[in-house]
């Protein structure tokens, strides 16, 4: 069996739908296994842009199957869009499939994040307002519609009796907003069901036997551990676990069948939407960051917040994922600074010095960063292939992460085309 795991490390937009497409090559199953639309995974094949948000990033390039697992939130509207674009562009998407226990994500879920954000004002979480949270909500609750349920009219109706009376209280009452027609959304979400009823299929027998007939299968993650729900600077996270933990839930795959387990990083960091960020540089640094490694969100559009690179944040991440294989990408936005800052430790609000991550997000946003400073390189990186030819500072600044964190960096990204790699060591 050869199974592979691709997952964010920081907060998110580290380029894992670039290193998912590389590797989906070889790949006979492309596997999402949480989030939903939330995601923005931009892919280059040539001159060929791709933002894909839930389709697995695999699906250019997979040679089998791609899936969306039991634990991805499903908006079929988005969905049968991004299906449609693909096919538009000459692609196939006969390959793709949603598993019958992934929860759908439903027009008061969307209504739900819309006014829940807006009456947080300044205290809002940034959400990408696609209804991720309040679908996440209903699954726990034991109310969700899953997409099964699309497929069976007298079950779909019932349930979704139920919650938009849940739901129109809700918007009526606490939010002044006018409450939804139940027929318009069941006649909706019927002809959906129709629609997509080939596409809707039991997933974890089949993954787990591709698995165990030595296929490789890639799981992708979105979003990143800092978003996690558990792990992540919360309340400011999305609210799934983008960890490799979360593809034996969220896929159905037990732990002793996860192998290679990779963490992608950035060479900085970057965050979109609000809560605390240590190393955050408001600076000339944050904004040649910005700039040069055009960090706009991949969905909203939004400006990405930008700083130097986290060891303490990342050391959390590779710890809480067990990350065998990590991944740093953008090395080539760096060029150009005199000096790169690397932050390895904490200053706490009472002055002391502390180098792990901590659960007080109130504490956290007190924090200051503790830096070391590397020499920069000049050099324009993104056409070299081989370690050995980078320049001598950036192989310092990847191995000073390495040795922080005691795990090989397998693949350095040095731009955003497939074939912009510093492959170290083949995985397959
Ligand atoms: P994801 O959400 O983790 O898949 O990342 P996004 O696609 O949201 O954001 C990463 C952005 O950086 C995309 O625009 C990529 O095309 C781009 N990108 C990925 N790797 C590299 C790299 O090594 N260098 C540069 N300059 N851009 C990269
Ligand atoms: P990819 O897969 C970056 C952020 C939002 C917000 C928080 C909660 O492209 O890395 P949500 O809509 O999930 O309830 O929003 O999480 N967020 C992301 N930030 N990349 C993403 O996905 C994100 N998905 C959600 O900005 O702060
Ligand atoms: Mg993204």
């Amino acid at each position: 069996m050869s199974t592979f795991v691709v997952v964010g490390l920081q907060w998110g937009d580290e380029g894992k739908g670039k290193i998912t497409d590389v590797l989906s090559a070889k790949s006979d199953y492309v596997v999402r296994f949480q989030g939903g639309n939330n995601a923005g995974h931009t892919v280059y094949a040539g001159e060929d842009k791709f933002v894909l948000q839930l389709l697995p990033s695999g699906v250019l390039q997979c040679r089998g199957k791609c899936i969306l697992g039991n634990g991805v939130v499903v908006d079929p509207n988005a969905f049968l869009n991004e299906i449609n674009k693909i096919k538009e562009r000459g692609l196939r998407t006969d390959h793709v499939y949603i598993s019958r226990r992934a929860h759908i994500i439903m027009p008061y879920h969307i209504l739900y994040d819309t006014y829940r954000e807006e009456a947080l004002g300044e205290k809002s979480i940034g959400t990408t307002k696609k209804g991720i949270g309040p679908c996440y909500e209903d699954k726990v609750a034991r109310i969700g519609i899953r997409a099964i349920d699309l497929l069976n009219p007298e079950i779909l109706r019932e349930k979704l009796e139920k919650n938009i009376r849940i739901k129109n209280a809700i918007f009526e009452k606490l939010y002044d907003k006018p409450g939804l027609d139940l027929d318009e959304i069941y006649n909706d979400y019927l002809k959906y069901g129709e629609i997509l009823k080939d596409k809707i299929v039991d997933t974890e027998l089949e993954i787990n036997q591709s698995i165990d007939r030595g296929d490789n299968v890639l799981f992708e993650g979105a979003q990143a551990l800092m978003l996690d729900i558990d792990f992540g600077t919360y309340p400011y996270v999305t609210s799934s676990s983008p960890t490799t933990g979360g593809v034996c839930v969220g896929a159905g795959v037990p732990p002793n069948k996860l192998e290679n387990l990779i963490g992608v990083a950035k060479a900085y960091c970057t965050r979109v939407g609000n809560g605390p960020f240590v190393t955050e540089d408001f600076g000339e640094a944050g904004r040649t960051m910005a700039e040069v490694g055009h960090e706009f969100g991949a969905v909203t559009g939004r400006p990405r917040r930008c700083g130097w690179l986290d060891l303490v944040a990342l050391k959390h991440a590779t710890m809480i994922n067990g990350i065998t294989h990590l991944v740093i990408t953008k090395l080539d936005v760096l060029s150009g600074f005199d000096k790169i800052k690397i932050c390895t430790a904490y200053k706490t609000e009472d002055g002391k010095e502390i180098d792990y991550f901590t659960s007080s997000t109130t504490k956290l946003s007190l924090y200051e960063p503790i830096y070391d400073e590397l020499d920069g390189w000049k050099e324009d990186i993104t056409g070299i292939n081989s370690f050995d030819e980078l320049p001598k500072t950036a192989q310092r600044y990847i191995k000073y992460i390495e040795d922080y964190l005691g795990i090989e960096v397998y693949l350095v990204s040095v731009g955003p085309e497939r074939s912009q790699n510093i492959i170290r060591k083949e995985l397959f």
